[in-house]
């Protein structure tokens, strides 16, 4: 199934709530095993580098989320599948006990694929158990859990691409997550020259706005002060990006923030990762390619450019004579008038830290862990991917990664202020 056709799930009036609850939850459970479906068990159990995870361990992961947030703690007489477990698939919950370490998750050849999918089918069978038979007065005190549990496997889901490709990436043999279907960042029509949006000074609103789904980061909505300046229609392309290349831009520190700099000279960046360049014995042309989930294709240079870094964003806006926007700034603009791409291509970096916004209270219990502690040393980027599930963006999400990350589909949206 391509990544971005993941179930969207709408409300149907004429269903019960436990319906509807049970419904959601099947769908969004059945959809990790869609988009594991096309690896075999070995490439379910690699880990490529200490921020990637094996696909067997996201499998595994969401369901121990359902399973020590929402069974045991609230569903009477529920059995843990395998008490070790807990310690094998708790990610970063001190709260909930200690853990298997992150770089080493790799090496869990046990339990087998088969028992993941045992122990997923367990935490299913009791969350539909769970589902069908709570009182509505203990369903309404979980219901909210449950859905950040949903939220939750969403994330992972998009990991779940994302960590393969990396690890497919390493392979000399560049093996194909999905041969067949179009590539996943190919635009339905080329984009046009990039034009410049006008947008006010003033004070905006901006985080949740009490509708659907949020993580605790988009709260509180609150009043934030934009100057004039201009956004970009729509997102930097491969195109535009290889000229930065072509001008040299990787080997001009002048361009580059101290720290990206020092990036590329220490690990030897000359483009975005997973471009294949001209006589790469890996895949020999005389052009540009790319690796994607559809395996090499040749570089498109319409397509949004992406699996970049912060840095690298940063240089080529400072190379453009323009900025990244920050994230209030994004989203304002997010339904401006002739605005394109701000969500399904690729997440964009913004110029802004990843910090609470002012008022911002973590959920309560083990969940407190969620996001409030990785407020440090971040970026936020905004809109979503193509390896996002369909219906998880929304205008206030606040996406974040450090500033070296390029395994994710990142990519930019040039801005501009009102006076250059
Ligand atoms: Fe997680």
């Amino acid at each position: 199934m391509p990544a971005n056709l993941s179930p969207i799930q709408k409300p149907n009036a004429a269903q019960s709530w436990r319906e509807q609850a049970a419904q959601r939850y099947s769908l969004v459970r059945g959809h990790s095993l869609a988009l594991a479906a096309p690896l075999s068990a070995e490439d379910q159990c690699i880990q490529s580098m200490p921020d990637a995870s094996p696909t067997k361990w996201h499998l595994a992961h969401t369901s121990w989320f359902f399973e020590a947030v929402v069974l045991v703690p609230h569903a009477a007489g529920y059995q843990p599948f395998d008490q070790r477990f807990f310690h094998l698939f708790n990610s970063y919950y001190e709260s909930l006990g200690p853990r298997h370490p992150r770089p080493q998750r790799g090496l869990l050849t046990r339990p087998a694929l088969s028992e993941v999918h045992a122990y997923r089918a367990h935490v299913d069978a009791a969350m539909q158990q769970f589902i069908a038979h709570a009182e509505p007065a203990a369903w309404q005190a979980v219901a909210a859990l449950v859905e950040l549990g949903l939220n939750h496997e969403q994330q992972h889901q998009e990991l779940l691409l994302t960590d393969i490709l990396h690890a497919l990436s390493c392979n000399p043999l560049l093996p194909a997550y999905e041969p067949d279907g179009e590539p996943a960042l190919r635009l339905a029509t080329a984009p046009a020259p990039m034009r410049w949006l006008e947008r006010p000074g003033g004070q905006v609103d901006v985080g949740y706005t009490g509708e659907a789904f949020a993580f605790d980061n988009e709260t509180p909505r609150h009043a934030a002060l934009l100057q004039p300046h201009t956004i970009a229609d729509r997102l930097v392309t491969c195109g535009e990006f290889a000229q930065f290349i072509a001008d040299g831009g990787y080997q001009r520190p002048a361009l580059w923030l101290s720290d990206g700099w020092a990036a590329v000279q220490a690990n030897g960046w000359q483009h975005p990762a997973y471009w294949i360049a001209p006589g790469d014995p890996r895949a020999p042309l005389a052009h540009w390619q790319v690796f994607g989930l559809h395996g090499v294709r040749a570089l498109d240079a319409q397509a949004p450019v992406s699996q970049l870094s912060f840095y690298e964003a940063a240089a080529y806006a400072e190379w453009a004579g323009a900025r990244l926007p920050t994230e209030f700034e994004w989203e304002a603009a997010f339904d401006a008038p002739g605005i394109s791409q701000m969500t399904g291509h690729v997440w964009q970096w913004t110029r802004s830290s990843y910090d609470p916004y002012p008022g911002f209270r973590p959920l309560s219990g083990a969940v407190s862990e969620y996001n409030g502690k990785f407020m440090v040393g971040q970026l936020v980027l905004r809109g979503s991917s193509c390896a996002t599930p369909a219906g998880h963006a929304r205008p206030s999400y606040r996406n974040f990664f450090p500033p070296a990350a390029r395994w994710q589909f990142t990519g930019l949206r040039l801005a501009k202020d009102a006076a250059c």
